[in-house]
């Protein structure tokens, strides 16, 4: 970033937003710099649109001796759930061809040992980190994500909804009354924080549960989560994962993931003024420009950061240059700004 170009936002004036818009009485601050690359992302003040995807860089700390963590936009944990979870049997990650399979089964360290071993660390990330909730019933979600709202750490919960219900194994996440109903119940336990739904792509109509979300009183939509997939063993004709199926991650999924973050931008999430968290295969800045203009306001990197965990920051590199040459102000100018067949041609800053 460049430094001569931008000013630090006060401890204050961050936690002045927050506490407009969410009621909020202490933010923790980092040193955020505003740039052009510098966004708001449903009310958390962020120094890049670059965030880690949940699941794939552990509880925060972990990651530190990979990237300077300060450079992130904001850190997404892996998914929490109530109890502990030992999660499937292996193999529970297999490489496919421009991508990867995993059916991890949400392995986790639960609540409690989260809130007395995790949180201690999360508190000297240096940048905002958010809280990936995942659960089985209505109960579970609740729980767990009440115990976020008081933490100053926290700078907000993303839900993941691809989970199956005990009571009768559908997951929430395919379901727009249940997924509204949901929302609707966590929303009453996190007053303090914003609430962002990650989006199952696994559906008839992804706008169906958008709306549902957006209905139930999401601050912001990440969309997506993983693909159910498989693949096989040939000579053993068998699985290869233990699970039989998995979600499928990684650059083989870009090109649909765009095209989901572009229908419900323009069907639910413009009109309703909810942030899009973009993701599913990014792994060049040239990706995440496309995410931004389909409509996302931030983005997520997962399954590339096996590669090179430090794609987030190179990707801002590459975002800076490219707003540079296309003599672009800020990146959020590119929020929605592609234009399809019938759209009304607009003024536009592009050479
Ligand atoms: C190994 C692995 C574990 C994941 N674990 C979670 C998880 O715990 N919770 C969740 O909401 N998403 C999880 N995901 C999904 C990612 O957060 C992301 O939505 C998806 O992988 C698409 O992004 P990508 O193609 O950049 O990886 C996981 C993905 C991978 C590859």
């Amino acid at each position: 970033m460049k430094r001569d170009k931008t000013m630090h936002l006060s401890r204050f004036t961050s936690s002045r937003f927050m506490h407009s818009a969410f009621g909020i009485r202490h933010f923790p601050s980092y040193n955020i710099i505003v740039s052009k690359l510098s966004i708001n992302l449903a009310g958390i003040q962020l120094a890049n649109p670059m965030l880690t995807c949940s699941g794939t860089s552990g509880y925060a700390a972990e990651y530190a001796d990979f990237i300077d963590l300060s450079k992130l936009g904001a850190f997404v944990t892996k998914s929490i759930t109530r109890e502990p979870r030992k999660g499937n049997e292996p193999a529970r990650v297999v490489e496919v061809r421009a991508g990867m399979l995993n059916a991890i089964g949400l392995a986790n360290v639960g609540l409690d040992r989260f809130l007395s071993e995790k949180i201690p660390l999360i508190h000297k990330m240096p940048c905002p980190v958010i809280v990936n909730v995942a659960g089985h019933s209505f109960d579970d979600y609740t729980a767990t994500v009440a115990a976020m709202d008081s933490l100053d750490c926290i700078a907000g919960v993303e839900l993941n909804v691809s989970c199956p219900n005990v009571k009768d194994g559908l997951t929430f996440g395919t379901h727009p009354g249940r997924l509204k109903e949901l929302i609707q119940q966590v929303k009453t336990v996190l007053p303090h924080k914003p609430l962002i739904v990650k989006l199952s792509p696994n559906v008839e109509d992804i706008t169906a549960t958008a709306r549902a979300a957006v209905e139930g009183g999401c601050n912001a939509l990440s969309l997506t989560n993983t693909f159910t997939a498989m693949a096989i063993d040939i000579y053993k004709k068998r699985p290869r994962l233990a699970n039989v199926t998995g979600g499928l991650s990684g650059p083989a999924i870009k090109p649909i993931a765009l095209h989901l973050v572009s229908r419900v931008y323009r069907m639910v999430a413009k009109q309703a003024n909810i942030p899009i968290i973009g993701m599913g295969g990014v792994q060049t800045w040239s990706d995440a420009v496309e995410f931004l203009l389909a409509g996302a306001t931030a983005i997520g990197v997962g399954t590339a950061l096996f590669v090179d965990p430090a794609t987030p920051v190179n990707i801002c590199t590459g975002i800076e240059d490219y707003l540079d040459k296309m003599k672009i102000n800020h990146v959020s100018e590119l929020t929605g700004a592609l234009q399809l067949p019938g759209d009304q041609p607009k003024a536009s800053p592009y050479p």
